[in-house]
């Protein structure tokens, strides 16, 4: 646990940077008074509306990782502080998941639940992502997501089933205080998935692939000025190359660039015919024309970079430094193509933030 002192160090940074930024200097002063007190009395303050919102958007915007922070300024945010039980951190969950979605024209939104308070953390949930399909390892091979295996057997322990097809839907778990978990089917008609088929292979379609629509990282813990909200779900809209590339892609994962090399029709016996490669490609370009087709946002590589461009040149026009994590900024598929991959960047870590935190399971 943090001191005091060091609360209020943290605080008085980010007022200074939320109030500066927004042209409200005057208020500083006064509002530091009230933190002081509020510190002094009880070892935590609490943020106003506007500071939870400022300081979500500019945690997006100091995300190193991230190539989307173009748009960080329009991040959508839900205040679910007084969510104080499971049902209700569930019923906010659901309603995240559908805001976001927007009918497949996907908003950018945080749902930011109770912080630590002294401690002890409020809420949390354990999920990974709110929406992410379920892993098996069964007699025949893994059937599934095997990013998911763990986190299944988790919630097979505490009493949820699957169907055991490749993509069954997790449930939601959600952990109050000291309390037992609780797990919660996720709606399914609150569920938007794209099925993936090509633009000229019709067999494509006999892969029965198929990705959700809207990426909800809600394992990370928020941080705005020494506060930190273990359990904030947020979401952008994904780049095609983590699910084109990686997802289905990766040996890891759903493995598929033979299968689709198959249908592509190339040579899958040596190395030299860059089977891996068009058939990365293929598949990329399926998944694009897919969510595209399906009315659902989606962006390619090139374009996300030249937006990240764009919030690079935003950034030095407004004196401020971006950050960021080169390895993870390039994409996974044709990176020289684009500027990130001529340049560098510094890894620093600026708050407020998402960090890791540890699993609950
Ligand atoms: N890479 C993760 C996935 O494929 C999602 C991470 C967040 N992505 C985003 N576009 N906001 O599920």
């Amino acid at each position: 646990m943090v001191s005091n002192n060091q609360l209020l160090s943290e605080a008085s940074q980010f007022i200074e940077l939320c109030y500066n930024e927004r042209q409200l200097e005057k208020q500083i002063p006064a509002r530091l008074d009230e933190i002081k007190g509020e510190i002094n009395k009880k070892g935590f303050y609490t943020h106003t509306m506007e500071e939870l919102q400022y300081g979500a958007k500019v945690a997006w915007r100091n995300s190193n990782k991230c190539i989307g922070r173009l748009f960080w300024n329009s991040l959508h945010v839900i205040d679910a502080r007084d969510a104080n039980t499971t049902e209700e951190v569930y019923r906010a969950l659901c309603e995240h998941i559908e805001y976001a979605t927007n009918g497949g024209r996907l908003i950018p939104t945080i749902t930011i639940f109770a912080p630590k308070q002294n401690g002890k953390e409020k809420v949390r949930i354990w999920n990974h992502q709110l929406i992410r399909y379920a892993g098996y390892e069964t007699n025949a091979g893994i059937v599934g997501d095997p990013a998911s295996i763990e986190f299944t057997k988790t919630c097979n322990k505490l009493g949820w089933k699957g169907e055991e097809t490749a993509f069954d839907i997790l449930p939601l778990v959600v952990q109050l205080e000291e309390c037992d978990p609780v797990w919660f089917d996720v709606p399914k008609d609150l569920v938007l998935e794209v099925g993936i088929e090509h633009p000229e292979f019709d067999k494509f379609r006999k892969l029965n692939l198929k990705w959700y629509a809207v990426p909800m990282i809600s394992d990370m813990k928020l941080e705005i000025g020494g506060i930190i909200y273990p359990a904030a779900p947020f979401n952008g809209w994904y780049m095609g190359t983590e699910i084109g590339a990686r997802n289905l892609a990766d040996e890891e994962r759903y493995n598929k660039l033979a299968d689709v090399a198959k249908i592509i029709g190339v040579e899958t016996t040596k190395n030299s015919t860059l089977w891996k490669d068009k058939a990365l490609v293929e598949l990329n370009v399926a998944v694009l024309y897919s969510f595209k087709r399906a009315g659902v946002s989606i962006v390619d590589h090139h374009t996300a970079a030249e937006q990240f461009k764009h919030f690079q040149e935003a950034e030095l026009a407004k004196g401020r430094n971006v950050t960021g994590d080169w390895t993870w900024l390039i994409p996974p598929v044709s990176p020289a193509t684009t500027h990130i991959f001529h340049q560098q960047y510094k890894n620093d870590i600026v708050t407020p933030n998402f960090f890791y935190q540890e699993n609950k399971y």
